[in-house]
């Protein structure tokens, strides 16, 4: 049976890809299936918690039950409805694969080929929102009791820096523990199984074997649960 240890625990998850609009019919996109947000959802709120997930795009089928769901396109769009709900939720679980970057601006017509060819897609920065939730939570627009957990899709292994990368990343967005992938040749991104590293604030680090989304969800939430302060 499941630990029945986050009852009334307030859990705000992001899932999926974002997707830039070009115009009306195309989009920077990447290719985040929402599997394993969507596994932190159900595992949740079977552990008692009351989850809301802020979904983008996903190929993953269904919606977990007993979560709220809100649907999301943007990176802008995301920013929005997380930092909404920031200051009433206990833990925050960044899942999402966000773009940092978007069109600058979005065409009203499906833009032409052009006898020039194709015309530069010019980018601006999106904001990065994890980060933004932990500058909240120090000028505490958000309660400081909230619990702040990221993720980091790197490419390499071990050896070739997802580790070095995943411990600058956790120093530079300040959240409390970093969920680190390593993607790339056919690693995470749409897989129904997944592995990595689980990166604490105080420096200590676990591994995560290799296992089902639904497995990783259940360790990255024992983390979770220990983190939650009493209430
Ligand atoms: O959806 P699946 O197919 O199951 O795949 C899962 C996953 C590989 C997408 C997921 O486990 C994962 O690693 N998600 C984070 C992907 C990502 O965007 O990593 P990043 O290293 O670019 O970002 C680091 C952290 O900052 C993430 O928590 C991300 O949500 C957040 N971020 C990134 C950019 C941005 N502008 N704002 C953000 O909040």
């Amino acid at each position: 049976a499941l630990p029945y240890d986050l009852s009334g625990v307030r859990v705000l998850i992001s899932a999926g890809g974002t997707r830039e609009a070009l115009d009306p019919v195309r989009y920077l996109g990447n290719h985040s299936s929402g599997k394993q947000g969507y596994a932190l959802a159900r595992v949740a709120a079977q552990r008692g918690a009351a989850v809301t997930l802020v979904s983008g795009a996903v190929s993953e089928p269904g919606a977990p039950a007993a979560v709220d769901i809100v649907h999301v396109d943007s990176a802008v769009e995301l920013s929005r409805e997380m930092n909404v709900r920031a200051a009433d939720s206990d833990v925050i679980i960044m899942a999402a694969a966000v773009a940092d970057f978007r069109p600058v601006g979005v065409a009203d017509a499906k833009i032409k080929k052009g006898a020039e060819g194709p015309a530069p897609i010019e980018l601006t920065t999106n904001p990065d929102i994890l980060a933004g939730l932990v500058q909240s939570r120090t000028a505490a627009q958000i309660p400081s009791s909230t619990v702040i957990v990221g993720f980091a899709a790197e490419t390499g292994d071990a050896d070739g820096g997802v580790l070095d990368h995943g411990r600058a990343k956790l120093r530079r967005k300040g959240c409390d523990v970093l969920v680190v992938n390593a993607v790339g040749e056919g690693r995470a991104f749409g897989t129904a199984d997944n592995s990595g590293w689980l990166l604490r604030a105080d420096g200590t680090e676990t591994g995560l074997p290799y296992g089902s989304k639904t497995l990783m969800a259940s360790r990255i939430l024992d983390e979770v649960a220990a983190l939650v302060p009493d209430r």
